[in-house]
């Protein structure tokens, strides 16, 4: 089990102090986290049964794809904790901030480095899909931080929970090294008991002051919040068909040359930077530039000239 399963041996004094605000279990139908729990089932059963998130949790998933589902990660959680920073002294949100136990951006930051590189910063783009959720996270921290807590709820519950299946089944399809590297994400050390946390979690969101209203809001915003997740995992599983098998690790994904060009993750012109883009779309690129096919024609022409000076 990962460490944010085990007991809650090594945590610190202020943490077990916390845990035990959540020793009271009894829910109430009325409670934010069982409405919550209730009002997001039908959203939790349909992004689990995305193709993503099957094949994935069949150990289906090939390293390019893991690092790009990694790189959405990044652009999501970069949005979320900014918000979350931004609402720390906020009460409609200020007994949810947890910087230490839940943050994921550093982490993420470690799994990209180890991924990409040094300068992982450049070599990634935000995905459209991607940007949408990112776009509603700031709306929410800035316009209607009422509704953050759904957000929050939405990754990090399910971070705790399911993601711990995810982390493992990773960790061996990908055969990624036992020290951990690439799925920090998934590692929560400064929560030594995940149910425990859980629970502290559920009692914090059912003490905040809230009329129905919001509530019900809260819970709506929390399914935009699955949809958005859905649409990320519909992309990345478009994206996942456009790989070969033989994408290489740290290269570049190899296309069969389906599929729409602007969604390369590779595409220079979309990246606008400098540096070597898709090897496909470069060649498919350049073929289409009169020059070059001047030139190739040139070429083909003296080939043809050479071959037939040589048979006759
Ligand atoms: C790989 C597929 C998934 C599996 C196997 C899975 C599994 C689980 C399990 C077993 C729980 C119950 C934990 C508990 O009661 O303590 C849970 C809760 C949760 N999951 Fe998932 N999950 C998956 C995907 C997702 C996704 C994609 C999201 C959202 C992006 C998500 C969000 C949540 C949330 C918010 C909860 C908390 C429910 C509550 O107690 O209120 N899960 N998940």
């Amino acid at each position: 089990m990962p460490s944010a399963m085990e007991g809650p041996e090594g945590a610190e004094e202020g943490e077990i102090l916390r845990y035990e605000e959540a020793e009271d279990d009894s829910a109430s139908p009325t409670d934010l986290s069982e409405l919550l729990k209730e009002g997001t089932k039908e959203s939790h059963d349909r992004a689990e049964n995305t193709q993503f998130v099957k094949d994935f949790l069949k150990g289906r998933i090939k390293k390019e794809l893991f690092k790009l589902a990694t790189v959405a990660l990044h652009f999501t959680y970069s949005a979320l904790e900014e918000e979350m920073d931004r609402n720390k002294d906020n009460p409609v949100f200020a007994p949810l901030y947890f910087p230490l136990e839940l943050h994921r951006r550093e982490a993420l930051a470690r799994d990209l480095r180890y991924f990409y590189g040094e300068d992982w910063k450049e070599k990634i783009q935000c995905s459209e899909a991607t940007q949408h959720y990112v776009d509603r996270i700031h709306h929410v921290g800035q316009h209607e931080p009422e509704l953050l807590v759904a957000h929050a709820y939405t990754r990090y519950m399910g971070d705790l929970s399911g993601g711990q299946v995810l982390k493992k089944v990773a960790q061996r399809a990908l055969k990624l090294p036992s020290t951990e590297e690439g799925i920090q994400f998934y590692m929560f050390e400064n929560i030594s008991n995940a149910q425990q946390f859980k629970q502290l979690y559920r009692a914090r969101m059912n003490a905040l002051d809230l009329d129905k209203n919001t509530k019900e809001r809260i819970v709506e915003e929390a399914n935009r919040a699955f949809r958005f997740n859905m649409q990320v995992f519909d992309e990345l599983d478009k994206i996942g068909k456009s790989l070969t098998e033989e994408a290489q690790d740290g290269g570049f994904p190899v296309h069969d040359g389906k599929g729409d060009i602007r969604k390369c993750p590779y595409y220079a012109d979309k990246l606008g930077k400098a540096g070597p883009g898709c090897p496909y779309h470069t060649a498919v690129a350049l073929a289409k530039q009169p020059l070059v096919q001047l030139i190739l024609v040139s070429c083909m022409a003296v080939v043809a000239g050479a071959a037939a000076w040589y048979l006759l």
